[in-house]
C-alpha cells in the first residue's frame, strides 16, 4: 500500500543525471519539501513509522537537518546536528566515510544527551549507506543507543541497508 507521503514523494521527486558528476543520478527532494502537504506527510510518517521509544533525533547535514527539526518538534524530543567535518567546536567525535562520489567526514559534539539516550537518525536519502553508517558509529561512540533510521528515499540498487546491521530502517519510498 502506498502511504500519502510516498505518493507525494513519487510525484514530486526530481532526478538529475550526471550531477554532481558523470554517472551519478542526483535525487532532489527540494521540490518535495517545498510542498507543504508533502512535507507534513513525510514528517508524520517519520514520527509514526518508527516503532519504539526515541529520546532524540539526529539530523545529518544538510537536508537531514530539515527533517530532524520538524520531527523533533512533532515528537517533542531533543535534536542533534551531525555535521560535516570542521564545523563544530569543542570536543567532537569524528568518523570518515565513503560517499557514492568521494569521501567525507562527519562529526558530533559529545555530552549533549544523557548516556543511553535512544536516538533516531534522519536523512533525506539512503544511497550506499556510508553516511548513515558513520552517523550510527558516532551515536554509539557518544554513549547513545541507535533507536532506528528514517529516510525519505532509499536507493535499493546501492544496498545501503545492508551496511546498517540489524538497525530498524524506515524509508518512505524505496526506488
Ligand atoms: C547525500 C544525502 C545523504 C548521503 C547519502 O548527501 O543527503 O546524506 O548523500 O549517501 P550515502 O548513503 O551513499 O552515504 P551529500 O553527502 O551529498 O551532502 P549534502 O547533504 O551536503 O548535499
Amino acid at each position: 500500500m502506498t502511504s500519502p507521503a510516498a505518493a507525494h514523494v513519487r510525484s514530486l521527486l526530481a532526478s538529475y543525471p550526471d550531477f554532481p558528476q558523470p554517472g551519478i543520478m542526483f535525487r532532489d527532494l527540494n521540490p518535495v519539501f517545498a510542498n507543504a502537504a508533502a512535507f507534513r506527510s513525510i514528517v508524520d510518517e517519520l514520527v509514526d513509522g518508527h516503532h519504539g521509544r526515541f529520546d532524540a533525533v539526529a539530523g545529518i547535514e544538510a537536508r537531514g537537518f530539515l527533517l530532524a527539526a520538524a520531527v523533533g518538534y512533532a515528537a517533542d524530543v531533543a535534536v542533534l546536528a551531525v555535521r560535516k567535518g570542521g564545523k563544530l567546536p569543542g570536543t567532537v567525535l569524528t568518523e570518515e566515510y565513503d560517499l557514492e562520489y568521494g569521501s567525507a567526514r562527519l562529526e558530533l559534539e559529545v555530552g549533549q544527551l544523557p548516556a543511553g539516550s535512544r536516538v533516531l537518525v534522519l536523512d533525506d536519502v539512503l544511497a550506499t549507506g556510508g553516511t548513515v553508517a558513520a552517523t550510527s558509529r558516532l551515536i554509539e561512540r557518544a554513549g547513545y543507543v541507535l533507536a532506528g533510521v528514517g529516510v525519505v528515499v532509499e536507493l535499493t540498487d546501492l544496498a545501503g541497508r545492508s551496511r546498517l546491521g540489524d538497525a530498524s530502517v524506515h524509508a518512505v519510498v524505496s526506488i
